[in-house]
């Protein structure tokens, strides 16, 4: 088995590092984050670091990185106060990796690549009509990473939508039914394979297949 330690690690050269180094925790979630700017150019990014922060109240979190460029996303969060956070299917998967591009600050990336501006209920950023799974969030707050310049933004859930045959009785949505991809290191996409669900887990018990 090949083993780094840190010091080898150190040596790495930084694109080979961050590849490595974004690989080792495993499969990410892959989703869209859609923005308006107060001039009300609209802005689309992916984001493999959206993470569930809490149910109730209804959370979630993602981390930018370090503010030494332009960051409209961010920008446009602390501005307006919203952004829509939409899941990535298989379909959309190169699409959704180009928004990664630095388009200039005035292009709207959902033109740029080919997808379609949606507003729903009043909500004043844009979702990702050809997405099949969306949230809307208000941004909370966000704290500096000391370790590395990085920021963790903080969104509270105000609205979601999907198509109600992909949920089970008890609430878990079957993201396998969506195609939902997942992200790989920088620039790896996958379909997981849905293994199945497993009954709570109890120091007396086999798990049992729901
Ligand atoms: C697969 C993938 C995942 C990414 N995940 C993140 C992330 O979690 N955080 C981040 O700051 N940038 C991430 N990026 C880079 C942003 O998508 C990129 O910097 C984008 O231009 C940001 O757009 P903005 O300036 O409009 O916010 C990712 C890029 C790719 C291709």
């Amino acid at each position: 088995m090949t083993h780094l330690d840190l010091q080898k690690i150190e040596k790495l050269n930084s694109r080979y590092r961050a590849n490595f180094i974004n690989s080792i925790t495993g499969y990410k979630s892959c989703n869209l984050l859609g923005t308006n700017s107060s001039s009300g150019n609209t802005n689309l990014a992916i984001f493999s670091s959206l993470v569930h922060i809490g149910s109730s109240p209804a959370l979630l979190g993602f981390v930018l990185r370090p503010l030494t460029v332009r960051r409209d996303s961010f920008k446009n969060i602390e501005k307006t106060g919203q952004f829509t956070v939409n899941q990535v299917s298989s379909d959309l998967f190169k699409q959704a990796h180009q928004t990664a591009a630095k388009y200039k600050e005035e292009v709207s990336e959902f033109e740029a690549v080919g997808l379609t501006e949606q507003y729903l209920n009043d909500f004043k950023a844009p979702y990702v009509k050809e997405s099949r799974l969306k949230v809307g969030c208000t941004y909370k707050n966000h704290y500096l990473l000391e370790e590395n310049g990085c920021i963790l933004v903080i969104g509270a859930v105000e609205h979601i939508y999907f198509p109600q045959e992909i949920q089970d009785d008890d609430g878990f949505l079957e993201l396998n039914k969506i195609n939902t991809v997942t992200a790989m290191g920088q620039d790896g996409y996958a379909l997981p394979d849905f293994l199945g669900r497993l009954s709570y887990a109890r120091p007396d018990s086999e798990p049992k297949f729901l």
